[in-house]
């Protein structure tokens, strides 16, 4: 009983070595390109816009879309202690320019009820939503349609 078992056990392993040896000659990946070919870094795509200011806003396509952003994010860095971002977007104006503010869905109320409400910190991170746009192919094609 016991040496059949391990007669077929051995008869398994070698059936699964040679299967495993035969589909990995065959395997190819899903950009048709060998395994253990060197990934090329994709094309350096600038942004479209350039600094804020001269830009038309681009149209929301979608009820509760965060607004797509139609100028440049460089230079404009958002770290743990700073965020650039704000210094235009916290409110309507900026050094005397008009701006988007970034409406009562991004703030909270302060501890303290004469205080200005504040930014809602789950908003930190403003590029986790809200995207600039460079003038590329889409990688996927879709179907969707406003
Ligand atoms: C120097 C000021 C300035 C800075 C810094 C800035 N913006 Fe803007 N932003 C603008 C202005 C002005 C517009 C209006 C379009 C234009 O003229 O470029 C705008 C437009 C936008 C819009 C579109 C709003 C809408 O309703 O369609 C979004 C979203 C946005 N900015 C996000 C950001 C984010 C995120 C950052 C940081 C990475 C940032 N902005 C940094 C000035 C600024
Ligand atoms: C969790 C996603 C999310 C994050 C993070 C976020 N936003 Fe938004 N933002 C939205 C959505 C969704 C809208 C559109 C609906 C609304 O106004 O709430 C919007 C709207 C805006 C608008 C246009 C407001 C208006 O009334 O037209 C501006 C400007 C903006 N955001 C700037 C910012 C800036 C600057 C930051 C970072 C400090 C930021 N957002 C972080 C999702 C986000």
């Amino acid at each position: 009983m016991k040496k059949s078992l391990k007669r077929g056990l051995m008869a398994a392993l070698a059936v699964t070595a040679v299967a495993c040896a035969s589909t990995s000659e065959s395997l190819s990946t899903l950009r048709d390109t060998s395994v253990d070919a060197p990934d090329a870094a994709p094309a350096e795509k600038m942004y479209a816009g350039k600094q804020p200011g001269k830009f038309a806003l681009i149209e929301r396509t979608f009820v509760g879309q965060p607004p797509l952003i139609p100028h440049t994010v460089e230079n404009f860095d958002i770290t743990p202690k700073e965020n650039a971002c704000l210094d235009c977007h916290i409110d309507s104006e900026f050094k005397g320019k008009k701006m988007p503010s970034l409406g009562k869905s991004h703030l909270v109320k302060s501890s303290d009820p004469k205080a200005e409400p504040q930014l809602n910190m789950l908003r930190w991170q403003c590029d986790s939503c809200h995207v600039p746009q460079v003038d590329a192919k889409p990688l996927v094609g879709n179907y969707f349609t406003k």
